[in-house]
């Protein structure tokens, strides 16, 4: 490979082999956007090019690339203890890192079960809900409830409560699933942070109860903050009624923080930092700061109690669920170690003090060609912008990709630009992104 050779010595026959997830693969493999290797808040391209990371990998890698700490930690595992089966018997780690998982959830969560995604998490926590509710003696509470622009993964259940209608369509039916509408609203265009109005929208699920019944309703699902249809905060007051709704009528409420999970937000968690506490939280990503597959969810204590409860002779297993990874130990060096960067860095603080930063940045775009609205949280930050006559997913994917040529990785989805920038971004880092975005935009 030279260090200009865009395709990074792949052959033809190699391209065609990989069937690529969630990409254009027609297009990709004639222009080809290959990653040779990361560090800190930059990729190297095939090309040869540094490359601004301005989504964190996917929302993953908030501490940065290629740390350190993390590769030493894993390696080290790899040598001491490469496997250990996750059904029936398990090692050291897995209880170490599900009490320091434990430690940055709200008070009350502090069972954690291990899933190797967020897919897989928004599985595990749909079904624990669905069983929770037969072992409590109340079988009919199975429907699960999830709202419009929902993103939980692709898996059954997740398509299902997710509410992004490109990912269901191919599919057909899958598990029975409601939803509650979005809650983005005509008047809530270029606001900063979270919108005032919009609390309203959780009384929508007084008429979901109205139309199924609460007797046979097992869960809702929600992201604090949506990510994946593009950054859409809370309004003030939403995630509060939607808990005080949930509560008034047995049905559990699922935090997906599969994002917003471990700092993004300026807090620990979205639950944290809106103030609102759920029965189950669904972790991934940034949990291993993106390095080896590892997922979680993490139960309030009385759903763990009730599968103990009622689960059968002492020997017998009262979850039926799990994956030949689930606690995997090299995933689990790597999550103790990211977690202690997050701590010892004072990331999580310092995503707080960024935030204002990346407010006051993407909003000085508003006025721009094509932009319909900015909406901006934490560390994550999206543009709407308006379809080109007959292909409404054009425009973003131009700017993605003149992005790309002018060094910065962004995410375009829907009809949506996405920020996520890296926790330990520069303030002249953010300007940087933002401004080359500004002029992308305007030269279309
Ligand atoms: C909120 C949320 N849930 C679930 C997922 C799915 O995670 P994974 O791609 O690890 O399966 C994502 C991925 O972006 C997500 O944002």
């Amino acid at each position: 490979m030279t260090a200009n050779d865009k395709f990074a010595g792949i052959t033809q026959a190699q391209m065609d082999a990989h069937w690529m997830a969630f990409t254009g693969n027609r297009q990709f493999k004639q222009d080809p956007r290959i990653i040779t290797a990361a560090k800190g808040a930059y990729f190297t391209s095939a090309d040869g090019r540094q490359i601004f990371d301005g989504l964190s990998g996917l929302w993953t890698c908030g501490a940065g690339h290629s740390r350190d700490e993390i590769t030493e930690a894993v390696s080290q595992q790899m040598k001491t203890l490469d496997y250990a089966p996750a059904f029936q018997f398990s090692h050291p780690k897995a209880f170490e890192l599900a009490e320091r998982i434990t430690q940055f959830m709200p008070a009350g969560l502090n069972r954690v079960f291990y899933t190797n995604s967020g897919s897989e998490s928004a599985e595990t926590s749909l079904k624990i809900a669905r069983a929770y509710w037969r072992k409590k003696g109340m079988p009919s509470k199975t429907k699960l409830i999830g709202r419009a622009k929902g993103y939980h993964g692709v898996n059954w259940g997740g398509i299902s409560v997710g509410g992004i209608g490109p990912n269901r369509a191919l599919f057909g039916e899958a598990v029975a699933a409601d939803h509650l509408p979005h809650t983005v609203l005509p008047e809530n265009k270029f606001i900063k942070g979270m919108p005032e109005t919009g609390a309203h929208k959780a009384e929508d699920m007084l008429e979901l109860i109205a139309l199924h019944d609460a007797s046979n309703i097992a869960a809702v699902i929600v992201e604090p903050l949506a990510g994946s249809a593009g950054v859409l905060p809370p309004p003030v007051g939403y995630l509060k009624r939607l808990k005080e709704i949930c509560e008034q009528h047995d049905i559990l409420l699922i935090f997906d923080e599969v994002i917003t999970g471990f700092g993004r937000m300026g807090s620990n968690t979205g639950a944290e930092e809106f103030g609102v506490v759920p029965d189950m939280i669904n972790v991934a990503k940034q949990l291993t700061n993106g390095t080896i597959p590892m997922g979680a969810v993490i139960a309030k204590q009385e759903i763990y109690d009730v599968f103990m409860e009622n689960g059968g002779p002492e020997y017998a297993v009262e979850l039926p669920h799990g994956y030949t990874y689930s606690a995997h130990p090299v995933a689990c060096a790597a999550a103790l170690a990211s977690l202690d960067i997050l701590e010892n860095d004072k990331l999580v603080p310092r995503v707080k003090s960024l935030a204002p930063v990346l407010e006051e940045s993407i909003h000085q775009l508003k006025g721009l060609p094509y932009i319909t609205d900015i909406r901006n949280y934490g560390l994550a930050a999206a543009l709407t912008i308006d379809a080109a006559p007959g292909e409404p997913l054009l425009r973003p994917y131009q700017i993605a990709m003149k992005m790309w040529e002018k060094g910065f990785y962004i995410r375009y989805g829907g009809d949506t630009i996405q920020l996520g920038l890296p926790f330990i971004a520069e303030p002249e880092q953010i300007d940087t992104l933002v401004s080359a975005l500004g002029d992308t935009i305007k030269a279309l």
